[in-house]
């Protein structure tokens, strides 16, 4: 496994792969990995010859600086674990090499819409910091096709978006989120949790599932689903912060066209915001 840090030392390898033919699958990541994201990996290697994983703690999608600051930062077990599922190559760049003018004057990309609602109007300007550095991986990587989690529902749905828009020759490939046995979402915000805080985790997927039965295409039915869910993980000792009951292709109010819908939870438990979400087919 190779671990490059270059840009063009990256390119003479992708370069290397397309003239042997050997098709690329491309993961990024932000580090600290789990077996959420080794999942994906392992997905990745049933659609390509090669896999190239990116580890790249992108200062342009994150909102305030102590955040950042604080993100883990775990390279050498990263390079471990992703040495122990066959990764070819791990990219792990510099902020200065992708961000050569610096953040301020970097050109952007923006997904009109899907990167203002939900998630983006609680984070202004993160969605934007996605957009821009999956555009930017996409063109050093040159990918045929590029993994991302179900997990991270509105991220994938943006990166779908963009691609289609910019016509990038990228196939996204969405992968189901990865659970512990107890059923919580694989994150690296879950080591966030304390031991006690561990125990009710797993409370937000559960609850997720009771209301999933009932999701229709009555607004105001749904809407009852979301006081119900707020008042019992509340309870439980969660600080929630978003729950949303939406149409999943368009992340809008649900209409009569809508046939699936997605419930998108987001809550605090302690330091740790988790999220997850479900999609419903609706009749
Ligand atoms: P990161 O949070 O490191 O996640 C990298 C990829 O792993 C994303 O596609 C995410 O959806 C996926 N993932 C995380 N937890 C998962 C789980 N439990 N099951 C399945 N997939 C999971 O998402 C990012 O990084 C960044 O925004 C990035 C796309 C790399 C751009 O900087």
């Amino acid at each position: 496994m190779d671990i490059i840090a270059n840009i063009d030392v990256l390119r003479e390898q992708v370069i290397a792969w397309r003239r042997q033919g050997l098709s690329t699958a491309f993961v990024p990541t932000m580090g600290n990995l789990h077996d959420g994201h080794l999942t994906l990996v392992k997905e990745a290697q049933k659609f390509a010859d090669r896999v190239v994983v990116s580890i790249f703690v992108n200062p342009m999608q994150f909102n305030q600086a102590t955040d950042l600051a604080a993100y883990p930062r775990t390279l050498d077990a990263d390079c471990r674990a992703l040495q122990s599922v066959d990764t070819d190559l791990v990219f792990t760049p510099s902020p200065e090499l992708i961000y050569p003018h610096g953040l301020a004057s970097q050109t952007f990309i923006q997904v009109p819409g899907i990167s203002e609602v939900l998630e983006g109007a609680h984070r202004p300007g993160h969605f934007n910091g996605v957009s821009t550095i999956v555009a930017k991986l996409f063109n050093l990587v040159q990918p045929d096709v590029a993994l991302f989690g179900e997990k991270d529902f509105q991220q994938l749905a943006l990166i779908r978006h963009m691609v289609a828009d910019l016509a990038m020759p990228i196939q996204i490939v969405g992968v189901p989120t990865v659970r512990e046995k107890s059923g919580l979402a694989m994150s690296s915000r879950n080591g966030l949790l304390t031991a006690e805080e561990r125990m009710i985790a797993p409370l937000l997927a559960e609850v997720m599932t009771t209301i999933t039965s009932q999701v229709s295409k009555d607004t105001q039915a749904n809407k009852a689903l979301v006081t119900q869910a707020t008042a019992q993980l509340n309870a439980a000792g969660f600080n929630t912060d978003a729950i949303d009951i939406v149409d999943a292709d368009t992340l809008a109010t649900i209409t009569k066209e809508t046939q699936e819908a997605v419930i998108l939870m987001a809550a605090f438990l302690g330091k740790a915001r988790l999220i997850d979400n479900k999609v419903i087919k609706l009749s």
